[in-house]
């Protein structure tokens, strides 16, 4: 099957083979092709060029691009799309001026959603997160990372590492399956944080790692979930079973995960809403890309991730959604490009490179997805008539996608 897409007004995110992740430097210039052709063949970039040097290509479908931006599809490299029911209750209890840590003491947080999820079948639960793939795939989104965290119990964590294999096997874009079973305390563990951490070492680690249900492990670095011991526990741990570390990390509090997740050769470090000098000096010469979460920060009304320090460091930065019940029921990449823009002051060049190129490594993608460069798969997003890809973020709230495709195929 062949795909054209003639008369592009700009084709975006154009790179040569071999980049993976672009620095701080790297990421303030987005090369891309004004007056554009590209063929997409058996689901793949084929080629492409300028209109003026188009080879008079035969294909199966041509679409008329005028006026329209063709650029590579976001990537979420951070959701936590299967969830049982909903937290309202909280959002309301957060108007009425309780804090995110206030409302967790209270029983509500993840355990909350826990007990949601146990209570839920594998069948209903796969339903509920199906609508939200289908709905953040018609928002751009055409590679995903999902973490389990909603069980907490070996059962529950299991279910849950299922769902996420099955949309995977259903649907065509990557999904990538992290273990997040170090996410809260379940209620029956609230005193005794060990024995939760063994449960999850001696019983949950291999049971996943037996059924192949992850390629990467989680933890939730922070005050009053898991300290910097149980994160290097942990990981020494699961590196026994070739998962990979991404974490979550100084969403509160700098405790020293950074430095952890470093050591450990962590893919990401996820959140990093409260950062100091010396974590951004542990990021330094690592392959551990940062991932700011904005969307997270505007539903709790938390800080956000200091971009430009991280940026004018000289590091790299991914963007992701954080989709979740509790602190970010939203998984609109768009809305997260712009939130950079407009409150981590990234520039559109920035902000596009962290959610294309930059997202696709925090998901090992990097050589098959996140740019516009032969051989990489036709996951593409293709705008509305719009003046500039600057246009994108400018306009928030407002997506200005004309249709979606994976693997050269529109959804
Ligand atoms: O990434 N911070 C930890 N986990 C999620 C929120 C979980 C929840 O409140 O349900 C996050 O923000
Ligand atoms: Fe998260």
């Amino acid at each position: 099957m062949k795909l054209l897409f003639k008369n592009i007004k700009e084709l975006l995110q154009v790179r040569d083979n071999g980049v993976t992740k672009l620095s701080g430097a790297e990421m303030k210039e987005l090369p891309s092709l004004k007056n554009a052709w590209l063929l997409t063949e058996n689901g793949k970039i084929a080629d492409f060029g300028k209109m003026e040097d188009f080879p008079q290509i035969n294909a199966d479908e041509t679409i008329n691009a005028s006026g329209k931006i063709l650029m590579p599809g976001w990537i979420d490299s951070h959701t936590h799309i299967v969830y049982a029911g909903n937290r309202e209750q909280e959002f309301v209890d957060r108007i009425n001026g309780l804090t995110y840590e206030e409302i967790a003491n209270k029983g509500g947080g993840i355990p909350n959603s826990a007990e949601k999820l146990q209570q839920t079948s594998e069948e209903d639960l796969y339903n509920q997160s199906e609508k939200r793939l289908q709905e953040v795939m018609k928002m751009g989104t055409t590679a995903i990372e999902i973490k389990s965290g909603y069980g907490l119990t070996t059962q529950a964590e299991l279910k849950m590492l299922r769902v996420i294999k099955k949309l995977r096997e259903n649907y065509d874009l990557p999904v990538k399956s992290t273990f997040l079973g170090a996410h809260a305390l379940p209620k029956e563990y609230k005193d005794n944080k060990e024995g939760y951490l063994n449960l999850i070492i001696d019983e949950m680690l291999p049971k996943v790692a037996e059924e192949n249900l992850a390629e990467y492990v989680d933890i939730f670095c922070e005050k009053g979930y898991f300290t910097v011991e149980d994160t290097n526990r942990l990981l020494s741990a699961a590196k026994k079973y070739n998962l990979i570390p991404k974490i979550h990390v100084n969403q509160f509090n700098s405790i020293g995960g950074i430095k952890a997740g470093v050591e450990h050769e962590a893919l990401s470090v996820d959140h990093l809403e409260v950062m100091n000098p010396e974590d951004i000096e542990q990021l330094k010469g690592s392959g551990t890309m940062p991932v700011a979460l904005p969307s997270c920060s505007l539903f709790l009304g938390i800080p956000y991730t200091p971009a430009r320090d991280i940026l004018d460091a000289g590091l790299p930065l991914a963007l992701a959604t954080d989709y979740n019940p509790g602190s970010t029921p939203n998984g609109n990449m768009n809305l997260v490009v712009s939130l950079a823009c407009i409150k981590m002051k990234m520039t559109p060049e920035e902000a596009i490179n962290a959610a294309t190129i930059n997202a696709a490594y925090a998901i090992g993608l990097s050589e098959t997805h996140g740019s516009i460069t032969k051989g990489k798969a036709a996951n593409l997003i293709l705008t509305e008539e719009i003046p500039s890809f600057g246009f994108l973020p400018y306009s928030f709230g407002a997506n200005h996608i004309d249709s979606v495709f994976i693997n050269g195929k529109k959804i």
